[in-house]
């Protein structure tokens, strides 16, 4: 197979806890051609896109992944992405929307995961707010919007006595607030500071209880939890996120995180969204992450899984029953060519 990851700059990938790193080393474990290059380096030339990749060299795999990555060894090439089996999106977000149009072009011949059109409507918290769930059960009350008095109200009517405000873009936990209805007065300056110039949406959500014992990041792959791990905050922080601080420990998913798999599950993949990472706090639902999830390599370390090689399998079975199509598509081809010349 040929994958092209479209990621970060190498050099700025650690190798000890990267997981796009795990995706790549398995994929090259496993002989696979395996091209790497960022949004930037993508380029329209004469209706055909084209990266400018690097291209890994090595014949020998190490099996150590920190040491795969200082001996790796690339050669420049300009590639024609149609000409990929597959591609990873694996840029950090924010979405670089320009990005998904470079790829809009291959998305006949190229397997895309996630597929541009899920990355297009799940990039924002929007599409977790809005996935249907009458009764509350799995989805926390959450309000989106850039009216403040109506966001206002909504603190002041609130039965409890705290919220969570976060921008509806954000990511990596940055402007994640808890805010409380004694802090009523602040609430007008906080809503000017996040939605600007009518420019940002806000998320004014309820406060999930339990939430001091932190969350739990669920790795969905084709619908289904292949793994998990329960991300503790710093001390006196709300936010679990490793990148504030949140510390990773051992999880084994509830009866109520399973449910929510199982109801979530099917729309991840009737949206193209294949490998994702939820977000969940006492089995509810916070967030979707399907640009470049991470938390591979911590699962695996808790677990002794390896993630990667269930995710480099998925993709294997989808190129090869696309390879079986059009073979099969050809054969049909030529039946019908050789039936009817006379
Ligand atoms: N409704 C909530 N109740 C309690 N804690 C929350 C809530 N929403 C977010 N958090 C905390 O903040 C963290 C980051 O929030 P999240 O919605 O996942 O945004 P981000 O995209 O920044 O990761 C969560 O992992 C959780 O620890
Ligand atoms: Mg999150």
């Amino acid at each position: 197979m040929k994958i092209c990851f479209v990621m970060y700059p190498w050099d700025k990938v650690e190798p000890e806890t990267d997981s796009t790193l795990r995706l790549i080393h398995e994929a090259a474990l496993r002989g696979h051609t395996v091209a790497i290059t960022t949004p930037n380096n993508l380029t329209m030339r004469d209706s055909m896109a084209i990266g400018f990749c690097h291209v890994l060299k090595n014949k020998e795999v190490s099996s150590n992944i920190p040491s795969f990555y200082r001996k790796a060894e690339f050669k420049k090439a300009q590639l024609p992405l149609a000409g990929f089996d597959a591609i990873f999106m694996r840029a950090n977000p924010p979405l670089d929307t320009m990005a998904l149009n470079f790829l809009d072009s291959v998305r006949d011949h190229t397997f895309i995961m996630n597929d541009i059109d899920g990355l297009r409507v799940a990039n924002n918290k929007l599409y977790t707010a809005s996935l249907p769930d009458p009764n509350n059960e799995f989805i926390p009350v959450t309000h989106v919007s850039k009216n403040r008095e109506y966001l206002e109200r909504v603190l002041e009517e609130s039965p409890n006595d705290r919220m969570i405000l976060k921008p509806l873009n954000g990511y990596g936990g940055k402007g994640v607030i808890l805010v409380e209805k004694s802090a009523k007065s602040s609430m007008k300056s906080l809503l000017d500071f996040y939605i600007g110039d009518d420019k940002n949406y806000v998320i004014l959500q309820d406060y999930i209880e339990g939430a001091e014992q932190g969350d739990v990041r669920i790795m969905m792959l084709n619908g289904e939890p292949i793994g998990a791990m329960r991300r503790v905050p710093a001390n006196g922080d709300v936010r679990s996120n490793i990148h504030a601080g949140g510390k990773e420990v051992k999880h084994t998913l509830t009866k109520q995180e399973l449910r929510l798999c199982k109801h979530i599950g099917p729309k991840l993949v009737r949206d193209g969204l294949y490998f994702v990472g939820l977000d969940v706090i006492n089995g509810k639902l916070v967030e979707v992450n399907v640009l470049s999830p991470g938390g591979i390599t911590r699962i695996n370390r808790l677990n002794r899984t390896k993630l990667q090689c269930e995710v480099i399998d998925f993709v294997e079975s989808v190129v090869m029953a696309k390879k079986l199509s059009i073979a099969r598509k050809n054969e049909f081809s030529k039946v019908i060519a050789d039936a009817t010349a006379y």
